[in-house]
Parts: structure tokens; sequence; C-alpha cells
């Protein structure tokens, strides 16, 4: 199977296959969710929540994106990687935005890259196009918005806002995006938009009706016990396994029986009585 690019995404969408996505921010997840044949690899700036420790996506760097980024794609072979662009590495200037999006394809070997707004992002998505990176678009619950939005708040449950969004979209499908990603947004809005955009909607929190669907892997492998989000569906649950298996180990140390005979080198006992 070769590489899935943005074709293969136009189409799936043509056909009404489903597109699969999945949050990556490591070698060994990369070379799972690859080897499973998942469509498309998102190395997430989600990162700063799910592996860095921090409340939200806004102190992920690029140097953050590229690092993790760079691990991700060593491990995906034929899934599209694509990279999220970190809060302020688009927003300052075209030239800043163009270079930034550049790093994460010519340094760390993403295939796209994707960031977050509507309308008011056309102008630095057509330069990053213009540079021949191709752009996945991301509206509705868009994260690095968290201080505006003053919460992590489902958008577009009223006319004003939902008009809004199917703007946005429009705008998004007509600046050049290749696919954009739906976040916190009303099922019957998303199928709504995913019907008037020619590229595919990929949804998270926004219904079955999308293209194609992404989770944050942590979230869908259970790695955590806290709460998570109404639209997640948790298809694995790896913290309880994760805890056993550390325990175990923890008390076969203290007890002693780790490491067994199998587990160590030998070496001939002539050798060892030579020794002074
Ligand atoms: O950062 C991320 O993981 C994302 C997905 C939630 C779409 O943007």
């Amino acid at each position: 199977m070769g590489r899935i690019t943005t074709a293969v995404f136009k189409e799936k969408k043509l056909k009404g296959e489903k597109i699969t996505m999945l949050t990556a921010y490591d070698y060994p997840t990369a070379k799972v969710i690859d080897e499973a044949g998942i469509d498309s690899i998102l190395v997430g700036d989600s990162l700063g929540n799910v592996v860095l420790g921090y409340e939200n996506t806004l102190a992920v760097t690029m140097d953050d994106m590229v690092h993790h980024t760079k691990a991700v794609t060593r491990g995906a072979k034929n899934a599209m990687v694509v990279s999220d662009m970190p809060f302020l590495s688009y927003h300052i200037s075209r030239e800043e935005s163009v270079r930034n999006a550049g790093r994460l394809i010519q340094e760390a070997g993403a295939q796209a890259v994707k960031l977050e707004g509507g309308q008011e992002r056309i102008d630095t998505i057509k330069a990053i196009l213009d540079a021949e990176i191709p752009v996945m678009g991301h509206i509705g619950l868009t994260p690095q918005s968290v201080h505006q939005f003053g919460g992590f708040k489902v958008q577009g449950r009223d006319l004003e806002t939902a008009q809004k969004l199917i703007q946005d979209a429009v705008a998004l499908a007509n600046a050049g995006v290749f696919g954009m990603v739906l976040e916190g947004v009303p099922a019957a809005l998303a199928k709504k938009i995913t019907e008037m955009v020619s590229v595919p909607t990929i949804g998270i929190g926004a219904g079955k009706d999308c293209d194609g669907q992404v989770l944050v892997v942590h979230d869908m492998l259970g790695l955590y016990q806290g709460h998570v989000a109404k639209f997640v569906k948790k298809f694995g649950n790896l913290h309880p396994l994760m805890l056993e298996a550390v325990k175990s180990y923890s008390e076969e140390v203290k007890a002693g029986t780790f490491p067994a005979p199998e587990h160590c080198y030998s070496i001939d006992d002539s050798i060892i009585e030579k020794l002074y």
C-alpha cells in the first residue's frame, strides 16, 4: 500500500468512503496506527494536554511540534502525517507562517499542516498553499481560542454562530484546503456543512455524518482515568493494564523475584572463581 495523499482524501469523499484519522506524538504509537491501516495521523497540539501535561494547548511551541512530528514520521509509512501549527506560529505574519509550516514539512517530514480558524485565516492559508504545502482547516471548538470562548464549549448552537461556521467552512474550501476538522459542532450542523463543501470534513464531537473521524489516541485507548469529553468513546482501557503491570514490576523487584534466571546473562563459573 502506498502513502495516503490529499488526492485519496478527495476520492474517499466522492465515493462516500469514511476517512480514519487518529493523533500520535511518538514513534511506537505511529507504528501501531500505521499498521492498523488508519488513513492519516495527526500530530495534534493536543500534545500539550496528553503528553506534556499542560492545561491547554497554548504553551506548545514550534520546536515541540517539530520534535514530535519527526518521531511520528519515522513510524508512519503509509498514513498521511498532518502536523498542527501551534498557537502564535501562524498569527504574526504571512512570512513567519510559511516558514513555520515549511519546518513541519522540511525538517519534520509531515505531508501537510493543520491550523485553526476560518475566514480570518484565509490569507495565511493561501500563502502556505502558495509554498505548495497542503493545509487542513479546523473550525468549531478550536482549542487555541479557549480564553476567547471562555472554556471548551460546543460551537454553532444558535443561528448566528451556525451561519458563521458555514461561511467559515465555505471560505476554507474555496481557499483550497484539502480537508477540515469540525470540532465540537452539533451533529445536524456538521452534516449540513459536509453536504455543502467539496472537501472532506473530519469530525471530532461533530456526529456521524462527517466524511471522516478523528480522536485523540490517549482518549480512545483509555490511557487516563479522569473525565473525558462526551464525544470520546474508549475503544480500549489501557490505564488499569498499565497500572497493574507497573505494580507487579514493583512487587517483584522488592521481593527479589525479578529478574529471574531467564532474564540474566551467564558466564562460566571458572572465570568467576579466578576473579580477585
Ligand atoms: O490537537 C489535536 O489533537 C486536534 C484534534 C483534536 C483535532 O486538533
